[in-house]
């Protein structure tokens, strides 16, 4: 009885340990999807395809792939100019989305940066957002 008792209290610490620890990357991609559902997703769609001719894609986008803060620079400011990405011409505007937080924007570049293909070794804080921002 006292062995499982002690067995149990040992597990549980595991567990919180582990929460406690999550590796702030996945966890800042995991809200960056939210972020990404509700103000990306509607011009470069659910898996980061876009639409060709109007929405460039990011998934494997090489706009960004060599430098991947060019993402927030892109939220911050908007993008208005003829871009090629993947060997595709888009001239379209971006509205930019300053409004969004440090940190959701932080958030949503470590999403994009690392999904549907795309893989990033770098994690964008909202630290340099901030800095961004000037
Ligand atoms: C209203 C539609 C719209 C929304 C919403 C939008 N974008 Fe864009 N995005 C565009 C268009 C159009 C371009 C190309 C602009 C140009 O041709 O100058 C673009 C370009 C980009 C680029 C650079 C090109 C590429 O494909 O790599 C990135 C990165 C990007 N957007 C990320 C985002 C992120 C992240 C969000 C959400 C925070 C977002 N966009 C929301 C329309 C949108």
């Amino acid at each position: 009885m006292k062995k499982i008792a002690v067995a149990s209290v040992l597990t549980i610490s595991v567990i919180m340990f582990s929460a406690f620890v999550q590796n702030p990357k996945e966890a800042s991609i995991k809200r960056g999807k939210e972020v990404y559902d509700n103000n990306c997703m509607s011009c470069h769609q659910e898996n980061g395809e876009g639409i060709e001719g109007s929405f460039p894609p990011l998934a494997k986008s090489d706009y960004f792939q060599k430098d991947p803060k060019k993402i927030i620079t892109v939220i911050l400011k908007g993008l208005n100019e003829e871009i090629k990405v993947n060997g595709k011409t888009y001239n379209m505007m971006m509205p930019e989305q300053s409004y969004l937080s440090d940190e959701e924007i932080a958030d949503v570049t470590n999403y994009v940066a690392n999904s549907w293909g795309n893989k990033s070794k770098a994690i964008f804080t909202p630290a340099q957002v901030k800095a961004a921002r000037k």
